[in-house]
This record gives C-alpha cells, structure tokens and sequence, in this order.
C-alpha cells in the first residue's frame, strides 16, 4: 500500500478543521454523557501518531485532553479513551505516555472490531468512534451497522469519508471515460491495487453508486450532482441505522464542489444538536478565514442556494401542524442541515411569537410566577405553531 505523501509532516487546513469539530464536540458530549451514569468510551479508530511532525497535536492529543479534563472534574467518572493504530503505535503510546485512562491498540482497524464483535461486549456503555482513514477503502459500512446492532446504551459515529475519492475510484473501477476533475486526486489516497467494484459496495452500504456513476458517464448530471447524489445515498443507508445524520461539506479552494464529507450519525436528538451546531461555528470560522485558507465550504451562490429562504420562513413552512420545539429544531436539521444553529432558530421563533407564532408553555410562569419566555427544548413543553394571518382586503 502507498501513500502519496506525508499526512505527519504538517497539519494541513483539512485536518484542522476536522480536529476542530471533534475538539468542539467533545466537551459537551461529555459533560451530556455523564449524566447517564455508563461507562463511556471514545475510539479513535485511525489514530495515526497523536501529533504532527511539526508539533500540532492530532486527534489522540484532542481526544485525551477532554478525558483528562472530564475526569479531573469528575474523577470516579469511567470514561477511557482507545486508540487503533496500524503503523505508527510506537509514536503514538510516546506521545500518550502520561494521558490517563488512554490505550494504543497496535493494529488493523478492521480486525479490531471483528475481535470485539467476537467479545463478550458489555452494552450498557455509550460509545463514539471517530473514524479518520487516508482514503475510504477501511470504512465498510457492514462494521458500523454491526456495531450499531449490538445495541449499546448509546453510539454516535463521526466519519470522515471522502466523497470525491470515492467516485473518482469508481469512474476508474467501472472503466468509465467521462472525465473526472483532476483535482479529485487526494494526495492521501492509499493505492493497493487491489480495489473493486464489490469492495466499493461494502464502503457505500449499496451499489447505488454505480447507477448515480452511469448518469455521470451519460451526462444526466455533473460530477457536482454525482457527489450530492452520492453522499445523499450514503445518509440514507445511514438513517437506517442512526435517527439522525448530519454533515458539513468541505471542499478545496478554486473547487467548486465537496472534496470530503464529515459525516455524524447519532440516536439522539441533543447529540444532532450539538454536532449541527458544532459543524455550523467550523463552517462560520472557515468563511471568515476564507481569503487566506486552502479550503472553504460554500461559493456565494451556494451559499445562498443553502441558506435560501428566510430563517423565518424556513421555521414557518415545517409547521403545518403544531410542533414541539425539539421535534421542531430536528426536522429543521434534517432538512436544512447547518446552515443556522439551533440558537438561530430559536431566535427567529423569539422575533416572531405572538406576531408570526404562537408559543406555548408548560409550565406557563417561572418559579418566581412571572410568564414563561423560556426557549428550552428540555425542559417543560413548548409547543411551537403558527398565527393565521387576516388576509389582506384589496378593497378595505
Ligand atoms: C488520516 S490518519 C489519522 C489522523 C488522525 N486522526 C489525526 O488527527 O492525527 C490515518 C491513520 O490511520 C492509520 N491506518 C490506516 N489504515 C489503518 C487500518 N486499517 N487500521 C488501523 N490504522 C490504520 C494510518 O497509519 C494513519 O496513521
């Protein structure tokens, strides 16, 4: 197997963001996690040497600070962290050398999980799992929906998948001619030689990618719909397995389409939350670093493609019928993904109660007995609908 470059040398703009995400993530994950009072672990699944070459640290680094600091605070707590590592556990156990309740696993992501499937394994934990390979060959879908079986107390997975790796290989896979950008060329590809198409069906969960390919080679759509298409296959096999799914697209400067794909998959509603909302800060961060950064996210056009209509608007058009505000803020994730936070949208409903909506409380007063102006989707019930409007009489 090769790899075309050095991943370690440098934490490039791609890693940071991602790390940025899992960094953000983690402290309310955990602080959330704990009120469960189960054993939780976090597996980095692809660890690599838990910092760079010039110094940066990497997800191992990330990951064991936040078990540290939960566990200073919270020191009978049982949260550890493992790491799976296949080439470089040498330097990852030095550089975790005084990280508590941390463990380098040395070897294949791929037979770890068989073994641990094969297990006794105690399900009345919660775990998450990062996975972050080079390229996408060792993400076989079948794992996660066998570890989503096993029906642990909870499971939330964060994927790194690599969209446009993945329908460049399958263009070259199924011989197609149609041209593929050559800026889909990932400079951590992994190349073995050894890939095809069967293989690529295990990492898509389906061979629906094949079809989405044939309309690329037919002209049906571009490479930019191919990807959509795609990575909406790939949600779809997803929700299958998890309640919700949410992702942020990442793509390369002077591209305009998705490079990579960061990919969440949760049960739970506030684990939706929090990530969406965690995926929306990177997103607004990257925007302003935008000028002077390799990648951003969204031209101006499909940024306003994505945000689209009003904020308002967007609240008003899910309330056919009168929602709970949780149910409310889910179906506004599901369908716009992050393109506002949960606070923006809690706001909009704010600006708009009493004039464009209704919200109503239980309980209705604060404990001191004044009214209830609370937008707390946990606690009480509030319930979210809209204020007919007076139609407006041309001749009044
Ligand atoms: C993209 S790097 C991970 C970077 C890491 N998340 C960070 O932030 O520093 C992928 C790592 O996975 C390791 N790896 C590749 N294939 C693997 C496999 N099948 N099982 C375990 N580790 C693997 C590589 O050696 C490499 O260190």
């Amino acid at each position: 197997m090769t790899l075309n470059s050095n991943f370690f040398a440098e934490k490039r703009d791609w890693s940071k963001l991602k790390d940025q995400i899992l960094d953000h993530y983690l402290a309310p994950y955990l602080a959330k996690i704990k009120t469960t009072g189960r054993p939780t672990r976090i597996a980095d699944c692809f660890a690599g040497k838990g910092r760079f070459d010039d110094g940066q640290p990497g997800s191992p680094l990330i990951i064991a600070q936040h078990v540290a600091s939960i566990l200073a605070r919270n020191p009978a707590l049982d949260v550890k962290a493992v790491f799976i590592e296949q080439k470089y556990a040498t330097e990852l156990r030095t550089n975790l050398a005084t990280a508590a309740n941390c463990r380098v696993i040395e070897g294949e992501y791929e037979q770890c999980v068989r073994r641990f499937l094969s297990e006794h394994v105690n399900r009345d934990r919660n775990y998450f799992f990062y996975m972050d390979p080079y390229g996408f060959k060792s993400l076989s879908f079948d794992y996660f929906a066998r570890l989503k079986e096993v029906g642990f107390r909870s499971l939330e997975m964060l994927i790194n998948l690599n969209s446009t790796g993945f329908l460049r290989e399958g263009c070259r896979l199924l011989n197609l001619t149609c041209a593929v950008p050559d800026w889909a060329d990932d400079l951590d590809f992994e190349t073995d030689g050894k890939n095809h198409p069967a293989r690529m069906n295990e990492v898509a969960g389906g061979d629906y990618w094949q079809a989405i390919l044939a309309d690329f080679q037919a002209g049906t759509l571009d490479f930019h719909q191919a990807e959509e298409k795609f990575i909406a296959g790939y949600t779809d096999r997803l929700v299958m397995h998890f309640k919700y799914v949410v992702n942020i697209p990442i793509k390369e400067r002077s591209h305009h389409m998705p490079k990579y794909r960061l990919v969440f998959a949760t049960d739970h509603h506030e684990g939706l939350f929090l990530m969406a909302d965690d995926m929306h800060a990177a997103w607004r961060k990257l925007l302003e670093q935008e000028r002077g950064g390799q990648l951003y996210l969204f031209s101006d056009e499909d940024l306003e493609a994505l945000r689209g209509a009003t904020i308002h608007d967007k609240v008003f058009a899910e309330l056919q019928v009168p929602l709970h505000l949780r149910e409310l803020l889910i179906r506004l994730i599901k369908k716009h993904g992050i393109a506002h936070t949960t606070g923006e949208y809690k706001k909009a409903i704010k600006e708009g109660e009493g004039d464009m909506f209704s919200v109503t409380r239980d309980p209705a007063k604060t404990p001191t007995g004044r009214p209830s102006l609370s937008m707390d989707h946990n606690k009480g019930r509030i319930i979210v609908s809209v204020i007919p409007q007076e139609p407006v009489l041309l001749q009044s």
